[in-house]
């Protein structure tokens, strides 16, 4: 595919050289102004232009459009007919194509570059999801800017990231990149996120636009089935879906993603409501909004509009700025405008959005900013930036269960089995969504142990995960019914003083496309699991999965689990590190893992039901499953140390009605005989409101690392913003009542007070 761009290319360098009046912008400050002086030398052709996303040739993140369309993209560059491309990266094919729009087309307007930078470009940092365990909001930040860093040596100015979609599913694909199921933990991480992408200025080679992705509630897909109808209240929009979009442009975030998703019978793309009543009118967002993979021309299949024509306007209308892939806005919005049908103001409207967001990143001063060769050179795969997403792996990982200490490991004198096809797999830690990266390129668990102690290590797969090719756009085998390998796998762990077994989901078996209906160990996993058990119970169990598993056999039998995610590029070597105990686990679930998906979605800050959640003896008559306990496995913002830590002496100080704040504080004592970091939760409950709130509410967070012995006290202010919240209409507001606070290690903290509005 690649050639068959740059052969293009080179046929369309011929061409004449014009010369673009606003390439030689100075460093004056007023864009605004600069962007009107350039509208006003637009055609509407022009203008529409600006308004066109292409995906290059090189990798393709969504349908592939058909052959005659694509064939035209080169051509339309030179006329003037797009204003971005996506998915052409690299320094030389980033030039190569800019040249055309800067060079060859009148106005020489240039192109902006979007790709997919979702945790990394070359050098992978944990899944986003994984990344959210740590709670720690540095951390994020530092991994998007090396992201950020990364990426734009290699001419990329614009990412596809963060997407702050709250879920509660597991079975969606898509929940290995966002930030779990709680809005004011995704809100921090989204200002993280944001503001380690964009830093303190746009304008600098380093950074990259963001992305605060899918607007509006596809994390809320029926059945986590990918791609499926949304129908959620207005509460939840507003309260759980809203804030960390609301929150990334807090952060300034240059632009949005509309989602694929029908919300309430509207699709997200030609949503009237969301786009510009909330986020251009009510929100004052001054960015400029991007649709996703054709989603202005899958309003046709939703059944919302009648044609392309219709979906160009619907989108137009509804506020979409610049459509991705569907080709209808190059197509149809000219005669639009021309019938009457979509004012130009609305065109000039979106135009001077993209045209803004290209001036701060300074394209018009020098449309070649991330294309230096050199730059590319030195900074892809660079060894710093390996430290720090080793750092963020360690932080990423949580420890699950660790009966009788049996971690961390003995440094020596062990021999140790290492079990499982993940184990020694180079690119399944990549995970998903690091289309820049290159396969087989992630430390393993094998290799991170072999190189950090004396222990002896054997080796055996056991089983796979998956068979056959793996790539992003293709259907995975999952059919992995072999077990040939189990003698082998058993005989080996036999001998050994302890077992590491390394099971869970290939690196693409989670992503966008990727829903599942059973989130178990996949294949036959499970099965090789308890096979080596009953020659050996002292297994550690490492996993490795793009979302929440439900594995009641496993903490029920195996004496300890660590949730090791996909960890990216350092993944092995940061394993290695927690299991021999020189990072000490500090990581909190970002969601509830459930005992069985049939519990699904199953998330803490639920609403109480007017029956009992709690079992009433010999009653039948209350909230409950017949054959599944309520509780998930694991709760939200649950994760252990190799410390221990004890919370008590609570006390809450409300002076709200004197100067708008509650105090709570706690004292916090490591009682364990190491270093560790807690991480300290706060969660309230608003007893009684006029639309009715969740049992349980995360408001605030810290996180204390303190030396064995150690006591600190940790103190919180809540104000309105913590303690109202948004009605039906959309109003936020603060009542009067009573409210229970909850200060601990997880969502189920038992420590709490009480204070009244
Ligand atoms: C589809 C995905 O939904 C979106 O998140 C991504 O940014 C675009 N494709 C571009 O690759």
């Amino acid at each position: 595919m690649k050639s068959i761009l740059f052969g293009l290319v080179g046929v369309l360098l011929m061409g004449c050289q014009q010369n673009p009046p606003s390439n030689n912008t100075t460093n004056e400050s007023n864009i605004d102004q600069k962007v009107e002086e350039l509208l006003s030398k637009m055609t509407l052709e022009e203008k529409i232009g600006q308004m066109n996303q292409y995906s290059g040739f090189m990798d393709f993140t969504g349908p592939q459009p058909d052959k005659g369309r694509a064939a035209n993209k080169l051509e339309h560059i030179k006329n003037g007919l797009v204003g971005s491309m996506l998915n052409v990266h690299g320094v030389e094919n980033v030039r190569a194509v800019q040249k055309i729009a800067v060079e060859e087309s009148r106005l020489g307007i240039p192109l902006i570059f979007g790709f997919d930078v979702i945790h990394g470009y070359k050098t992978i940092s944990p899944i986003p999801l994984a990344e959210a365990a740590s709670w720690d909001l540095e951390a994020m930040k530092r991994s998007a800017e090396i992201a950020a860093e990364e990426a734009s040596a290699a001419g990329i100015n614009w990412t596809f990231a963060p997407m702050v979609d709250i879920s509660r599913d597991a079975r969606w694909g898509r929940v290995m990149e966002g930030a779990g199921e709680d809005p004011y933990l995704g809100s921090q991480i989204a200002k993280a996120r944001v503001n380690g992408f964009q830093g303190d200025d746009l304008s600098a080679t380093h950074t990259v636009a963001a992305t605060a992705k899918h607007f509006a509630a596809y994390g809320f897909a029926e059945a986590g089935r990918e791609y499926n109808t949304v129908d959620i209240g207005t509460s939840t929009l507003y309260n759980v879906v809203f804030p960390p979009f609301r929150a990334s442009i807090e952060a300034d975030v240059k632009t949005f993603m509309s989602a694929f998703n029908v919300l309430n019978g509207i699709p997200a793309t030609g949503d009237e409501f969301l786009l510009r009543d909330i986020l251009k009118d009510k929100w004052d967002f001054n960015g400029f909004v991007v649709t996703d993979w054709d989603s202005a021309g899958e309003m046709v299949a939703h059944g919302f509009v009648k044609d392309g024509r219709a979906a160009a306007k619907q989108a137009v209308i509804a506020g979409s700025d610049m459509d991705m892939e569907s080709y209808h806005y190059i197509e149809e919005l000219k005669a639009l405008v021309e019938d009457g049908e979509v004012e130009e103001k609305l065109i000039d409207d979106s135009v001077r959005r993209i045209l803004k967001v290209k001036f701060e990143l300074g394209l018009f001063e020098d449309p070649y900013k991330y294309c230096s060769e050199e730059r590319e050179k030195e900074t892809l795969y660079n060894a710093k930036f390996r430290e720090g997403v080793r750092d963020m792996a360690k932080k990423s990982i949580v420890l699950l269960k660790n009966k009788n200490e049996l971690l961390p490991l003995k440094s020596s004198g062990q021999r140790i089995a290492v079990i499982g096809a993940l184990a020694n797999d180079k690119t399944s830690p990549l995970g998903s969504w690091r289309i820049g990266a290159d396969e087989e390129t992630a430390v393993t668990v094998l290799e991170g142990l072999e190189k950090y102690d004396q222990n002896t290590y054997s080796y055996s797969k056991g089983a796979d995960v998956v068979t056959g090719e793996t790539s992003f756009t293709q259907e995975l085998n999952i059919n992995t019914t072999d077990k040939s390998g189990f003698a082998e796998a058993v005989s080996t762990a036999k001998s050994a003083h302890v077992v590491i077994m390394v099971l869970g989901e290939h690196g693409l078996q989670s992503g966008e496309g990727r829903s599942r209906t059973r989130i178990d160990l996949p294949g036959v996993q499970q099965e090789l699991l308890e096979e080596v058990y009953k020659v050996n119970k002292n297994i550690v169990l490492v996993l490795q999965n793009g979302r929440p598993l439900a594995l009641p056999w496993a903490d029920e039998h195996i004496p300890a689990i660590v949730e090791a995610w996909q960890l990216g590029t350092e993944s092995g070597n940061a394993i290695a590190e927690v299991l021999y105990g020189d990072y000490n686990p500090s990581g909190k679930l970002p969601m509830s893992f459930p005992r069985h998906v049939g519990q699904v979605p199953i998330y803490y800050n639920q609403k109480s039901t007017g029956r009992p959640f709690l079992p009433s003896p010999g009653e039948v008559f209350w909230s409950h499953y017949t054959d599944e306990k309520n509780s998930p496995l694991y709760p939200f913002g649950y994760g252990l140390s190799y410390t221990t830590f004890d919370l008590k002496d609570l006390t809450v100080e409300n002076t709200y009605a004197d100067d708008g704040t509650v105090t709570v504080s706690v004292s916090l004592t490591n009682t364990g005989k190491r270093k560790g970091k807690s991480t300290v939760q706060l969660y309230i409950r608003d007893e009684y409101a006029s639309v009715t709130r969740p049992v349980r509410e995360l408001k605030s967070f810290e996180q204390a690392e303190l030396e064995a012995g150690e006591s600190r006290k940790i103190t919180f202010q809540l104000t309105d913003k913590d303690l109202g919240f948004y009605d039906n209409n959309g109003k936020f507001t603060v009542e009067e009542g009573s409210f229970q606070v909850f200060v601990g290690e997880d969502s189920q903290a038992q420590l709490s007070g009480e204070f009244q509005l």
